[in-house]
Parts: C-alpha cells; sequence; structure tokens
C-alpha cells in the first residue's frame, strides 16, 4: 500500500474543498485558534508513520480526553462497577444534552458523552491520589511524551462557561449517582479536557486501541485485550455523538472527536490516525477531519466493515 501518495492526495484534495464548519466559540479560549489549520498522522503498525500538515503542532483535544479517562478507569475499577453507573448505548443526542438524563435516572447513555465523562471523573477522584497528576502521568506514558500538559488559558476559560456540565452534575447529583462534590469533579473534567496534544502524540497513545492494548514500541501491556474490545465498540458506536451512525458510514473506524477540532480513529490490527481541523459542523465534530478520513478509508480500502 502507497500510503505516502494516499496522504499526498488527500492533502492535495483538502485544498480544493469548501469547509463551511465553524470553530468553536462556547469556550472563548477555543475561537481564538487559526481556522486555517491541518494536521494528519497515520501510524501503521508495520510500516511506519506518514504525515503532512500541522501534524506536530500541539491542539485542544477535549472530549477526545474521555476515551483516556474511560481506559484509566478501566485499569483501577471492575468493569461491572463503572458499567452499573454508565451505561454503553449510543445516545443519538448532542454531547452536553440533559434530556435523556432526567427519564433515565441519573445513568449517562456512553461513557464519552458529558454526562457519562463526568461520572467517570467522579470515579477516578474517588479511586487516585492525584487524579490530576495521575491522569497527566497515563497519557504520558502511553504517548510516550513526558511534556504533554495542559493549556492553562483553555482550563481556565472553560471554568467560567460551564453551566451545562455543573447542570449534568447537578442532576446526577440528585440521582445519587455522583459521590464527590460537585466542584471538583467539574475541575478535574475540565482539566482533561484541556490537555494539548499533536497528531503524532495522539495516533502514538491510541497505538494501545489498535494493538490489543499493548503499547506498540515495547510490547507493554497496558489494558487487557478484552477490555480494549470494549473501548473500541463503545467509540464505534458513541466516539461522535449524534453523528455516530454518519461517522461509521462514510469513515467506517471507531474513533473520537474532540471540540477543539481534533478526531483520532482506530483500525484494529492495522493503524490509527489522527486528523486535526478547527472548524467544525453542526454536530460538533470536525467537518475537513472527517471528510479526510473518509477519503483515507476509501483509498487504502481499509476500514474495519
Ligand atoms: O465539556 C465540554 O463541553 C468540552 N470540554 C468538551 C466537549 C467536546 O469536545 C465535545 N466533542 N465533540
Amino acid at each position: 500500500m502507497n500510503y505516502k501518495e494516499i496522504l499526498e492526495q488527500i492533502q492535495t484534495e483538502i485544498h480544493t474543498q469548501v469547509n463551511t464548519g465553524k470553530v468553536a466559540t462556547y469556550i472563548p479560549e477555543l475561537a481564538k485558534i487559526d481556522a486555517e489549520k491541518f494536521g494528519m498522522n497515520l501510524y501503521c503498525i508495520n510500516s511506519g508513520h506518514y504525515q503532512f500538515g500541522d501534524y506536530s503542532e500541539r491542539f485542544s483535544i477535549q472530549s477526545i480526553s474521555k476515551v483516556f479517562g474511560l481506559t484509566l478507569a478501566m485499569c483501577i475499577v471492575e468493569d461491572n462497577e463503572l458499567f452499573k453507573r454508565v451505561d454503553v448505548e449510543p445516545s443519538g443526542d448532542p454531547f452536553n444534552s440533559l434530556v435523556q438524563l432526567e427519564y433515565e435516572n441519573g445513568i449517562p447513555r456512553n461513557p464519552f458523552i458529558n454526562a457519562g465523562a463526568l461520572v467517570v471523573s467522579d470515579i477516578l477522584i474517588s479511586a487516585l491520589d492525584k487524579p490530576k497528576q495521575e491522569f497527566l502521568d497515563f497519557i504520558r506514558e502511553i504517548a510516550d511524551e513526558p511534556t504533554i500538559d495542559i493549556n492553562p488559558s483553555v482550563f481556565e476559560s472553560e471554568k467560567k462557561f460551564s453551566h451545562r456540565n455543573a447542570a449534568l452534575l447537578n442532576l446526577m447529583k440528585s440521582f445519587g449517582n455522583i459521590n464527590n462534590p460537585i466542584e471538583e469533579v467539574l475541575d478535574f473534567y475540565i482539566f482533561q479536557c484541556a490537555v494539548e496534544m499533536s497528531c503524532k502524540e495522539l495516533s502514538t497513545a491510541f497505538m494501545i486501541y489498535a494493538n490489543q492494548g499493548k503499547k506498540l514500541i515495547t510490547e507493554k501491556e497496558i489494558l487487557p485485550s478484552n477490555k480494549i474490545k470494549r473501548i473500541n465498540a463503545i467509540m464505534q458506536t458513541c466516539g461522535f455523538y449524534d453523528e455516530a451512525g454518519e461517522f461509521t458510514f462514510r469513515v467506517g473506524l471507531p474513533g473520537k472527536s474532540g471540540v477543539g477540532g481534533g478526531i483520532t480513529a482506530v483500525h484494529p490490527g492495522q493503524y490509527t490516525v489522527t486528523v486535526w481541523s478547527p472548524p467544525l459542523n453542526p454536530k460538533g465534530n470536525s467537518e475537513l477531519g472527517m471528510y479526510a478520513l473518509e477519503r483515507l478509508t476509501t483509498l487504502t480500502g481499509l476500514s474495519i466493515f
């Protein structure tokens, strides 16, 4: 497979695409990002790295962090404990929606909507001594990059506009599904969203999902393969909120998006791929990023379907 040529073709096509997406503004600090940025990094298990554009520039990973939070929780808490507090069904609703929570008794549909990630954050706070430090250490370990950190301005900016996430927490606490103080859970959740990574670093970190739970170079096991199977399944069905079906239809890979404009996707046994383009479509997923991934799986013929 000539991955180099395929990425060159995608790069050429990207320049001719009309981008109707809009950069997220509800976190004011994210609105400052240059809408023209575009990076792509493909990391193949057997045939190396391929990349172009702004692939080595760090950006706000936002909801992509929900995959790392869930993975860390599954490393330390039994699945039956975790999944009695958060379900594994697609929501078909926007990422920050409150409506289902009311009639589903405070149990979020899945760990990749905000409500579910807030429950996972609550679980991590209860289980860890230093949640923020241990969360960062976890990402640094799987990405093999000790300098990964949060952007403090993005963290402060989201803190000022987190009323909806506070509402989700209050509602869930009223149902008894949040154990720690609301301010503490909100603070830790926003911290996770404020982590910055590049396309290259995300592709490396996500290799554990493509390589049966093991880091690629050292083969160190982070999580057993039966648990990785579950995380990939949730990425496939719930990684793109009310666009999970469309992403599966067009791209055909498990993955996760964030409002910073990043998407990381996984082909178990083959590769990980990350794209970054800040303008988002109406469902909150990177418009050009989805296009690039659709072209990748089409041109390579390699999707999981
Ligand atoms: O909680 C929020 O609204 C953001 N910190 C993260 C949302 C997000 O990235 C949704 N993704 N597409």
